[in-house]
């Protein structure tokens, strides 16, 4: 019963002309099962969310014409990077893994170290950092919008009360949050067994291995599953080995190097980040300076995990069996009492978190056909 219910909105979903691109923005009645019912992504304006994609797809706005959000943000991999380490204008390579960014709406704080606290501050820093988009400054974007037909309609869309379609940074930051609080992906086998009575949605295996992820594995404990929602990650830093053991004895100069830069806004701390591998590897200090925070990174969402690889802050783990191997092993060290897990039992954990990726997922996918052809309708001065 539930299951056609599913097929009937799936169908209506793909074939409405009314969504925008991902979630239906106008009604909560469709949010995808296990997420959080947040105000913020509720009643968005789909001019915003027409402007947001467009600009999200669009290639000619950086310095080499070749890099856009989707490039990093790849939607056919459940919009992570499939590369370790991103690729910016004219190849240059960045210092972190591009986590998915589905969910992103529901995000307590964004990058890997917490260092930009919306998405509204998040979504301008990319276009002027040398390692993504390469552009000099946010006026060298606006011009670009400007020289490109079709944005002035869109802006003017999107912000009806500014008469003459005005193409600003904040209407840039704005429309593309919009667009990313669309990104919505729940209604995984995980959800339908959790939140929707569908007993029978987990296999044996995938049910013991979802006790192993809240009992013996002690995943839950950051990697959250509350009673209405679950968003597999509790939004805070904690201690990862992983980069720290390649730092080894440089790790004194790389914090001097931090302390010295006195970086106070985000938009610094990103180019601070970006400079070397020795300091993005610091996590959470470079943003908080307290030595305690050195190592730590953000919880990242285990949602649509089978299919986000690369893992981890530096991409430098390529399974999930790798992932979860080391978490486990990890994780022992973290709390002093060691996690056994049986080599069937490592199997159930593995198993159970397949059950994670959304059913939305790719239906986000079919919908890039249609997104990227609406981007290449824009003229291209190349
Ligand atoms: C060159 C590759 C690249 C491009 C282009 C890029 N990003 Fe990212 N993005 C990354 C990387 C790498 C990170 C993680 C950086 C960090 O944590 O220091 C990231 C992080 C993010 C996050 C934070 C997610 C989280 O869970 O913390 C959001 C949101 C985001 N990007 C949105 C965008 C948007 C919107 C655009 C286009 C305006 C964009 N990105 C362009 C590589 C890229
Ligand atoms: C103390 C908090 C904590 C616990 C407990 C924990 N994790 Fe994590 N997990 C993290 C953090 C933090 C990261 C990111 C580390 C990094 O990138 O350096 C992470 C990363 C991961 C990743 C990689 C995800 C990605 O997209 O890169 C997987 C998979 C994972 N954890 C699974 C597990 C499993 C399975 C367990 C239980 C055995 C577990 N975790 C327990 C905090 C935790």
């Amino acid at each position: 019963m539930r299951t056609s219910r599913w097929i009937i909105f799936a169908f209506f979903y793909c074939f409405s002309s009314s969504h925008a691109f991902g979630h239906d923005q106008n009604s909560s009645s469709n949010l995808p099962l296990g997420l959080p019912n947040t105000a913020s992504i509720k009643g968005l304006n789909s001019n915003l969310v027409a402007l947001g994609k467009r600009i999200f797809f669009d290639n000619s706005l950086s310095a080499d014409k070749q890099v856009s959000c989707a490039g990093c943000h790849d939607p056919s991999h459940a919009f992570a990077d499939p590369n370790p380490l991103s690729r910016g204008a004219f190849g240059q390579k960045g210092e972190r893994h591009a986590p998915s960014i589905l969910n992103s709406a529901f995000n307590t704080s964004q990058f890997w170290d917490g260092r930009s606290d919306s998405l509204e501050d998040q979504g301008l820093q990319p276009f002027t950092t040398s390692k993504e988009y390469g552009l000099r400054d946010v006026d060298e974007l606006l011009q670009r919008l400007k020289a490109s037909d079709g944005y002035q309609r869109l802006f003017r869309n999107a912000f009806p009360e500014k008469k003459r379609g005005e193409i600003t940074a904040s209407g840039v930051s704005k429309s593309i949050s919009a667009f990313e609080r669309t990104l919505l992906s729940g209604n995984s086998k995980f959800d339908r067994y959790t939140y929707g009575n569908e007993s029978d949605a987990l296999t044996a295996s995938q049910m013991h291995g979802l006790g192993i992820f809240k009992g013996l594995g002690k995943c839950s404990g950051c990697h959250l599953i509350e009673s209405n929602h679950a968003l597999f990650t509790d939004g805070k830093f904690h201690n990862s080995s992983i980069g720290m053991e390649r730092l080894a004895e440089r790790l004194p100069a790389a914090v001097e190097a931090v302390l010295a830069a006195h970086a106070r806004d985000e938009a610094a701390i990103g180019k601070l980040v970006l400079s070397s591998s020795d300091i993005a590897a610091l996590g959470r200090f470079v943003v908080t300076n307290d030595p305690k925070d050195i190592g730590q990174f953000k919880t990242p969402s285990l949602r649509n995990v089978a299919i986000t690889g690369p893992y981890m802050h530096d991409g430098s783990v390529s399974t999930l069996e790798e992932a979860v191997d080391l978490e486990t092993y990890q994780r022992t060290d973290a709390s002093g009492r060691p996690i056994i897990l049986t080599p069937v039992e490592r199997l159930e954990l593995l198993d159970f978190l397949t059950t994670l990726t959304g059913s939305d997922t790719a239906a986000l996918r079919h919908n890039i056909a249609a997104a990227r052809s609406a981007t290449t309708s824009l003229r291209r001065p190349y």
